[in-house]
């Protein structure tokens, strides 16, 4: 039966010019190229210019999102952007982002779920667009991550990179099976402390740092994730068997390898850009479903299953039809 959907018209990507590499990091602080390969699966990742905003990365990846999707920026309607390093604390980068592309209808604003921010602001454009409150959406996550770390914590400096990835979203008519099909997103406060910044605009007064219990936040996130994913296949009747392309968050190949196994995933299923991007936050999904459509692994028709775990903790999954 054929019903509203919010279709995936196109998708774009931006990573900024200049490269940090596993050795480069080793003549910083005390770690190697072999412990961040071994424990990450991380060679290099991108760091944003001086004078390179969160919001100039999300227009490049929105500029080319919307050219794929065979539209002009006179379409969009809503802008959602996830990020946790907005250019300032207001107004919203998705605002800045609007009048960067020349937009001056429809409305943006920013969604903060950490890295898994992507999920979310997809949950949320897919919402509004099924109450008909907008018609096309630019969805987009995009973070200069890079920004927020103490580059001398080793622990988390060589984790994180900057990035951006953007995906339009249009209302149509389709089977209950296409465009976006289910979300499943969820947060528990009571682990914030292991994963955070330590300063704030109402606490602190100071940007401040990211601090993170690696460890336990590996051993939640394979949790999380694999009952987030079983709660969309549940929901949408699917087995994990129908799944065409799994795109993860980029946190840690050995964290994609370990959910993928839990889910009984083939491993050539599994996009994985984490070995040349890091991990980009709330850019991570879109940049890792780009890069895969782009080099034409992921086709049209495709059915895609993603997830996310982040600080919060926040964490969920997604199923779409390309
Ligand atoms: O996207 C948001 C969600 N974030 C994540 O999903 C991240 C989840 N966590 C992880 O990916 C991993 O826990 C890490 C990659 C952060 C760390 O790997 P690990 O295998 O859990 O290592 P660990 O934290 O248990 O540390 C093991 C050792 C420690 O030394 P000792 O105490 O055994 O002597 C650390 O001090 O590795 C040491 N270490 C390092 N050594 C060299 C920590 N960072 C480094 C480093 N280089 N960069």
């Amino acid at each position: 039966m054929s019903m509203q959907r919010s279709l995936i018209l196109g998708t774009g990507a931006y990573l900024p010019a200049r490269t940090l590499t596993n050795n480069d990091l080793a003549a910083m602080v005390d770690t190697s190229d072999e412990w961040i390969r071994e424990r990450t699966g991380i060679e290099e990742r991108h760091i944003a210019a001086d004078g390179e905003f969160t919001s100039d990365l999300a227009t490049a990846a929105a500029r080319e999102a919307i050219e794929n999707a065979g539209l002009t920026v006179g379409d969009i309607d809503l802008i959602v952007v996830a990020t946790t390093t907005p250019d300032q604390t207001f107004p919203a980068t998705a605002t800045t982002v609007q009048h960067k592309l020349g937009m001056k209808q429809g409305a943006a604003f920013d969604v903060q779920a950490v890295c898994s921010g992507f999920l979310f602001a997809l949950a949320t454009a897919d919402s509004m667009l099924r109450q008909n409150l907008f018609t096309t959406a630019l969805v987009i996550g995009a973070e200069t991550f890079t920004r927020i770390l103490d580059w001398s914590d080793r622990s988390t400096c060589v984790l994180f990179g900057d990035g951006a990835g953007a995906v339009v979203l249009q209302t149509g008519t389709g089977e209950a099976d296409e465009g976006v099909i289910a979300h499943h997103v969820r947060t528990d406060g009571s682990k914030k402390d292991l994963l955070y910044v330590d300063g704030g605009v109402s606490s602190t007064g100071t940007i401040g740092h990211v601090r993170m219990q690696g460890n336990q936040v590996f051993r939640h996130a394979i949790t999380n994730i694999s009952s987030a994913v079983r709660a969309v296949l549940a929901d949408t009747g699917h087995d994990i068997n129908d799944i065409d392309w799994f795109v993860p968050h980029q946190a840690n190949q050995r964290i994609l390898d370990g959910v993928a196994r839990k889910l009984g995933l083939d491993e050539d299923k599994v996009i994985s850009t984490v070995a040349l991007h890091g991990n980009t936050s709330a850019a991570s999904i879109p940049l890792a479903l780009h890069t895969a459509i782009k080099d034409g692994r992921i086709k049209k028709g495709d059915l895609v299953l993603s997830e996310a775990m982040g600080g919060g903790f926040s964490w969920g999954a997604s199923l779409f039809r390309l």
